[in-house]
C-alpha cells in the first residue's frame, strides 16, 4: 500500500452542467463553491487510490463514519489569487501542506506526501480559474479535508478515510474594510489547555467554541478572547491567533503572541507571516516574542496606557483589529486610529501581507500557480 498519492496520476472529469458564477460583491464566507472539487480514497488495506477532479457533489458515506461520532476530521484553509498579470498565486502553500500533515496523524488519519497534494491542488485551480475573485481583498478560499470514512462505531484508528478539497469564492472579511471589533475574554470555557490538541487544525477544536462565541455575542461582543491555565494566559481570538503591540512591564515596546510550544496555539500562516515580517522590517522599532502573558498583565497594560495596538491574525481576516476587552465585569478600550480604523501598525501589516499575496511585492512567499 502507498504511503502516498501522487498527482501524475490525477483523472478528471468535468462537469456537464457548470454553475454561473454568483455577483462577487454579494459573496457571504463560505457559502458559495465552485464547479469542481479534488477527492482522494485511501484504505489501511490498499493505501490511497489516484485523486480525482470531479463535479462538486454531496458525499455519501455510511452513518457509522467515525468521522461523525469522534470528529476524526481536520482541515486546512488557504486562499488562491489572481495578480495584476492574470497569474493564479498562492500564500505560504507549503505550510498547509505541513500542518494538515500533522493534523492528520494527530488524528491517525492516513498522511500523504504535501508537494503531491499541492501540485493536485494546482490542477484542481487551473481548472476553476474563473472562480477567483479579481479585487484586492477577494479571493478563493480553499478548503482540504480530510475524514475518517471507516464504518464502525469502534472507537479506533481509521481504516479509511478521504481527503478532499472545494473552493469557496470570498470577499473581505469586512466590506467597509476593517471592523474593530470588542472581545469578551472567557474565564470559564477554555478553547485548547496544555496536552490537548489546540495546535492542530482540527474540527473538534472549533465546534465546542460556538456556544461560547454566541453567549458573547449576545453580550454585545463580537469574539471570544481565549484564557486558559490558573494563570489565566491569553491564548487565541475567535478561531484567530492574537497579537499585542504594547510598551511591556520594563518599559520596551514589544509585538507579543502567545508562543507555540505548550501546544495549545494553531501555528498560524499568518501568525507566523506577521513575526517574521516584524522581526526582518520592524526589529529597530519593537521587541518580538513568544510568550505567555495573562489577561491580568494586558487589562493591567491597557489601564496604564501601555497598550498600543491588539489584534486577531488568521487566513480569513488576516488582521482584525481590536478596540475592546472586556473582562470580569470591566471594559478596557484599546486605542484604534480613526482615520485607518484599525491600529497603524496592524494596518500596516494587513496591506504587506496582501501586497505579497496580490503578487505587488516579490517575495518568496508568493508561489505563482
Ligand atoms: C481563520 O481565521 O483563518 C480561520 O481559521 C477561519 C476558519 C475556521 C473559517
Amino acid at each position: 500500500s502507498s504511503a502516498t498519492f501522487f498527482a501524475k496520476e490525477l483523472q478528471i472529469e468535468k462537469t456537464a452542467s457548470p454553475k454561473p458564477h454568483p455577483e462577487y460583491e454579494s459573496l457571504v464566507f463560505g457559502r458559495t463553491f465552485s464547479d469542481h472539487m479534488l477527492e482522494v480514497d485511501w484504505t489501511a488495506a490498499g493505501g490511497w487510490g489516484a485523486p480525482r477532479i470531479v463535479p462538486y457533489h454531496n458525499l455519501s458515506i455510511s452513518p457509522a463514519s467515525s468521522s461523525l461520532h469522534y470528529a476524526l476530521q481536520c482541515f486546512e484553509g488557504l486562499k488562491a489569487y489572481v495578480d495584476d498579470q492574470n497569474q493564479i498565486r498562492l500564500f505560504r502553500p507549503e505550510k498547509n501542506m505541513e500542518r494538515m500533515i500533522s493534523s492528520c496523524a494527530r488524528l491517525s488519519l492516513p498522511t500523504f506526501d504535501g508537494k503531491e497534494l499541492l501540485e493536485s491542488l494546482k490542477k484542481l485551480l487551473v481548472l476553476e480559474k474563473s472562480w477567483i475573485p479579481k479585487a484586492r481583498g477577494y479571493s478563493l478560499y480553499i478548503r482540504p479535508t480530510c475524514i475518517s470514512t471507516d464504518t464502525t462505531l469502534g472507537v479506533g484508528s481509521p481504516q479509511a478515510a478521504k481527503l478532499f478539497i472545494i473552493l469557496s469564492p470570498v470577499g473581505p472579511y469586512y466590506k467597509e474594510g476593517f471592523n474593530p471589533v470588542r472581545l469578551f475574554a472567557d474565564d470559564k470555557n477554555v478553547r485548547a489547555c496544555v496536552g490537548g490538541t489546540g495546535g492542530y487544525k482540527i474540527g473538534g477544536n472549533y465546534g465546542g467554541t460556538i456556544m461560547p462565541q454566541k453567549q458573547a455575542a449576545s453580550k454585545g461582543f463580537a469574539q471570544v478572547l481565549w484564557l486558559y491555565g490558573d494563570r489565566q494566559y491569553v491564548s487565541e481570538v475567535g478561531t484567530m491567533n492574537f497579537f499585542v503591540l504594547w510598551k511591556n512591564e520594563k518599559g520596551e515596546r514589544e509585538l507579543v503572541t502567545a508562543p507555540l510550544d505548550d501546544g495549545t496555539i494553531l501555528p498560524g500562516v499568518v501568525r507566523d507571516s506577521i513575526l517574521a515580517l516584524a522581526r526582518k522590517e520592524h526589529a529597530d522599532e519593537m521587541k518580538v516574542s513568544e510568550r505567555l502573558f495573562t489577561i491580568a498583565d494586558l487589562t493591567k497594560a491597557i489601564d496604564e496606557g501601555r497598550v498600543e495596538e491588539c489584534f486577531g491574525a488568521g487566513t480569513a481576516a488576516i488582521v482584525s483589529p481590536v478596540k475592546g476587552i472586556h473582562f470580569a465585569g470591566k471594559d478596557y478600550i484599546v486605542p484604534i486610529d480613526e482615520k485607518l480604523n484599525a491600529g497603524k501598525f496592524t494596518s500596516l501589516l494587513a496591506n504587506k501581507i496582501m501586497d505579497i499575496q496580490y503578487g505587488r511585492k516579490p517575495s518568496p512567499w508568493s508561489v505563482v500557480v
